[in-house]
């Protein structure tokens, strides 16, 4: 996802909204379509209960799209971050399939460093599956850098574990500064 990618097709209208408990059904149905091993219920419940809370500064936010001014909007992906001093880490992105290689995800990333700036951060990290190599290349290409190799850190779906990528973003360097147009 270069700073050149276009953006989705502008006659789709996308927005964001903060996740809240009458978004869980929708939130579960696109994390099962999009993971073999899914958080559970309850652990986004949780998180979206501690959103603001000084107990975690967690923030998910979610992205809709409309494709006719009166039509219901549709979840198309969202991500789950963790605001910390200076540094915020994101832990879940997922795009449904359906909506998958529109520019989905560069939506949220640039959504996701906006919250970032407002929240004074310097870095924003992540953990990826070593294994997911087209996410990786999409981190790379947004300007993530990686930074270390955890050993054995995610569990796989035959129950063997597997290496996580840890990858950094210095958002004071970073060239994605600009307003994504939705
Ligand atoms: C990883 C994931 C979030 C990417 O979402 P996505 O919305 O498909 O990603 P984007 O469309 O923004 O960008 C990805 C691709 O679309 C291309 N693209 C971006 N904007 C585009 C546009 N307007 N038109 C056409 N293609 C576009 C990008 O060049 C990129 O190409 P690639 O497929 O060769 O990598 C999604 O595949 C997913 O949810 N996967 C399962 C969960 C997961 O692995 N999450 C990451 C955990 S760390």
């Amino acid at each position: 996802m270069s700073a050149h990618t276009p953006p989705p097709q502008s006659e789709h209208r996308f927005t964001f909204s903060r996740a809240s408990a009458e978004h869980l059904e929708a939130i579960m149905q696109l994390e099962q379509a999009a993971y073999p091993l899914p958080w559970s219920r309850n652990s986004f419940s949780a998180i979206i209960q501690q959103q603001g809370n000084n107990s975690g500064q967690y923030e998910v936010q979610l992205l809709w799209q409309q494709t006719q001014p009166h039509a219901p909007k549709n979840l198309c992906g969202y991500f789950v971050a963790l605001l910390g001093i200076e540094e915020v880490h994101l832990l879940n992105l997922a795009v449904h399939p359906q909506h998958q290689h529109k520019g989905c995800a560069r939506l949220l990333l640039q959504h996701l460093c906006n919250h970032a700036r407002q929240h004074q951060a310097q870095h924003l990290w992540l953990e990826v599956r070593q294994s997911n190599t087209r996410t990786c290349n999409i981190y790379s290409r947004f300007g993530f850098q990686t930074i270390a190799i955890r050993k054995n850190y995610y569990p796989t779906p035959t129950g063997e574990r597997e290496h996580a990528i840890v990858m950094c973003m210095n958002l004071a360097l970073a060239m994605t500064t600009k307003q994504p147009s939705l």
